[in-house]
């Protein structure tokens, strides 16, 4: 197996919504079925133990979310699709990263930073009250996953740019410590798939709780399109699309041309009920099929085990000998 030109990780947490397709699976989807690249995807379920300590809801995301990448058409043939946990070579470069990474560096990752905060905005006495080791190191253990593979490229959303800069940073310690193995990994942010507006205006986010979940029912998929704020300008009113959140949706998922077209019908005035309608029937048209799908794969989990324990096969063909010359490289040699 060759290392990654792409890589990237998707922590299962919660049920997979539209945001995350427009945000994460499709682009992925997309590079997946590319004969010239090696495109590397995964459930990144270690990380999914810093927030999460309940065991069954970790396992049912982890099924939804492999069912959602598959059943919205991941090439999992082609490229390679594994669990994180199903990589022991990860855990173990990320303690070998830990020993070369400066505390000072992780004081100033954006979460932890955050968590710390919080605690000083409650007048707490100890600022990193309830913050755990996980929360604190889990840079590191993002930049084991990257570079475990080599990866030349890492498409993530843009709160996720810093750990890239850290694991470049971890990356030039270790090349310039032991052996210059690890290729420094550039951050790829495509603005264009940008982020989804949520029912309620703000970003579609599991922590907001607006999101509208990319598999559900038809009637529930058109109840939660109807629940979208909008304002209380009546029909033949015209409309700005640009604060709108029914045509940021409608944006991320229909051509340039449907997109101006609809532009026009706001300005004369297109009435929300209609638009409304539009939207449900458009999201749905492409949800179809791959609904079918889902709701097959998830009455069927030992179809998504295989795929799942194929590609950590495929994966450990490139981890397995690279911690070896890794390991080699710091001195833990055979003595015999
Ligand atoms: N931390 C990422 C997120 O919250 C998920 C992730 C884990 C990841 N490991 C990764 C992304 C490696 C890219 C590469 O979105």
């Amino acid at each position: 197996m060759k290392n990654a030109d792409y890589l990237t990780g998707i922590t299962p947490s919660g049920t997979p919504h539209l945001g995350n397709y427009v945000g994460a699976i499709r682009p992925a989807v997309e590079s997946s079925k590319d004969k010239n690249l090696t495109s590397y995807y995964f459930l990144a379920d270690y990380h999914s133990l810093i927030k999460n300590h309940d065991p069954k809801k970790r396992e049912r995301s982890s099924l939804e979310i492999s069912a959602a990448w598959i059943a919205m058409g991941l090439d999992y043939e082609n490229c390679v699709f594994y669990r994180q946990s199903d990589i022991p070579e990860i855990p173990e470069l990320t303690w070998i990263l830990t020993c070369l990474t400066a505390k000072g560096l992780m004081n100033r990752a954006h979460a932890y930073k955050a968590a710390v905060q919080e605690n000083e905005a409650d007048k707490n006495k100890d600022p990193d009250k309830a913050i755990t080791m996980g929360l604190f190191s889990y840079p590191i253990l993002m930049a084991a996953d990257i570079l475990m593979f080599n990866a030349r490229r890492v498409p993530v959303g843009k709160d996720q740019i810093q750990h890239l800069e850290m694991t470049r940073d971890i990356a030039g310690r270790f090349n310039h410590q032991y052996k210059k193995l690890f290729i420094l990994p550039e951050v790829v942010v495509d603005e264009s798939s940008a982020v989804l507006s949520g029912l309620d205006g703000r970003k579609m986010s599991k922590s907001y709780n607006n999101f509208i979940p990319l598999f559900d029912t038809e009637k529930q998929l058109r109840k939660m399109i109807m629940k979208i704020a909008t304002n209380s300008l009546g029909p033949d009113e015209p409309k700005d699309p640009a604060t709108c959140t029914l045509f940021s949706i409608y944006k991320a998922f229909a051509t340039k041309a449907e997109t101006k077209v609809m532009a026009e019908r706001y300005a004369q005035g297109i009435a929300w009920g209609t638009m409304k309608q539009e939207l449900f029937e458009y999201i749905n048209e492409i949800l179809k099929e791959p609904r079918i799908r889902y709701d097959k794969l998830i009455q069927n989990p030992a179809d998504i085990e295989a795929i799942l324990k194929a590609g950590a096969v495929k994966a450990r063909e490139f981890s397995v000998p690279f911690l070896d010359k890794i390991k080699k490289s710091i001195g833990f040699r055979s003595l015999g």
